[in-house]
């Protein structure tokens, strides 16, 4: 299932650059953006939820909704897929690890300086003056079951504006400084993983090609087909969960 060659490419990386996506997160039971439109929410558009228009135009609606998706990632466990990834960090010389993903899951399987692309569910901000909210210890999990949707969001201590999600809407930019460092990752490693992710939604999904561009090695691992199969170097058809370890495994652990 693993090829040799991949191996010894894994073996041998000086810069490994890793981009996940929601898939990473899918043996956590995380579900995606919109997957989670079902249900409760099924009668959402998602821009009504993930915009600063659909915020304006009902805040409780909104931060009801994400704090409903933080009380799903709260109660998640990291899987093996971002286990192993933590691992790697401490075989390679170096290991650049990109997400989409807007849960904790590598911080917490012990993946450091994660560049969050799509901003995080954990660190909201005031819209209005953008100071950092923290939140409460266990704040609100009762409020967030199956039935309420609704939560009014909390207010800024120095302004009184409402605290917004810490996620990136749509039609809002990326984090700047994450972006530079992500672009700068994809075209100075010499090896890329593409986990997890559909690879449509940009311009995190140009990153791969700024990879295969440069005839780097890029290794997708995905259980379906996206039109990354066509220019990575190798695609590794199953589950980030299993595919990972065996990986690992291969390359690493000592006979
Ligand atoms: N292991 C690996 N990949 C998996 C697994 C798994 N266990 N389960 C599903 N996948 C793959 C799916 O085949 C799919 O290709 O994960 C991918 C998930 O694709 P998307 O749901 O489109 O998630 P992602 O690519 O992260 O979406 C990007 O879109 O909704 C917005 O902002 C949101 O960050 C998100 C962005």
């Amino acid at each position: 299932m693993i090829p040799d060659t991949l191996i010894e490419k894994l073996q041998n990386t000086q810069h490994l650059v890793i981009l996940t996506g929601a898939g990473v997160s899918a043996e956590s039971g995380i579900a995606t953006f919109r997957d989670t439109l079902t249900g409760l929410w099924e009668n959402y558009e998602a821009e009504s939820l993930a915009s600063e228009f659909g915020f304006l135009a009902d805040p409780a609606l909104v931060w009801g909704w994400y704090e409903w998706r933080r009380n799903r990632v709260l109660r998640a466990k990291p899987n093996p897929a971002h286990h192993t990834i933590a691992q790697l960090a401490k075989q390679v010389e170096k290991l650049t690890l990109i997400t989409q993903n807007v849960d904790d899951l590598h911080e917490r399987a012990g993946s450091c300086d994660v560049l969050h692309l799509h901003g995080s569910l954990h660190q909201p901000r005031c819209l209005i003056c953008e100071e950092p909210y923290s939140f409460p210890e266990m704040t609100s999990l009762e409020n967030t079951g199956d039935t309420e949707c609704r939560i009014e969001p909390p207010r800024c201590h120095l302004c009184d504006g409402p605290i917004r999600p810490g996620v990136v809407w749509f039609d809002e930019q990326l984090p700047a400084k994450a972006w530079q460092l992500a672009q700068e990752a994809c075209k100075n490693c010499d090896l890329m993983l593409v986990i997890g992710t559909s690879g449509v939604v940009w311009p995190v999904a140009q990153l791969p090609y700024l990879v295969a561009q440069k005839d780097i090695n890029l290794v997708q691992i995905n259980p379906d087909i996206t039109s990354l199969n066509a220019v990575a170097a190798y695609n590794i058809c199953g589950k980030a969960g299993e595919v990972l370890p065996l990986l690992y495994a291969a390359a690493f652990d000592k006979a």
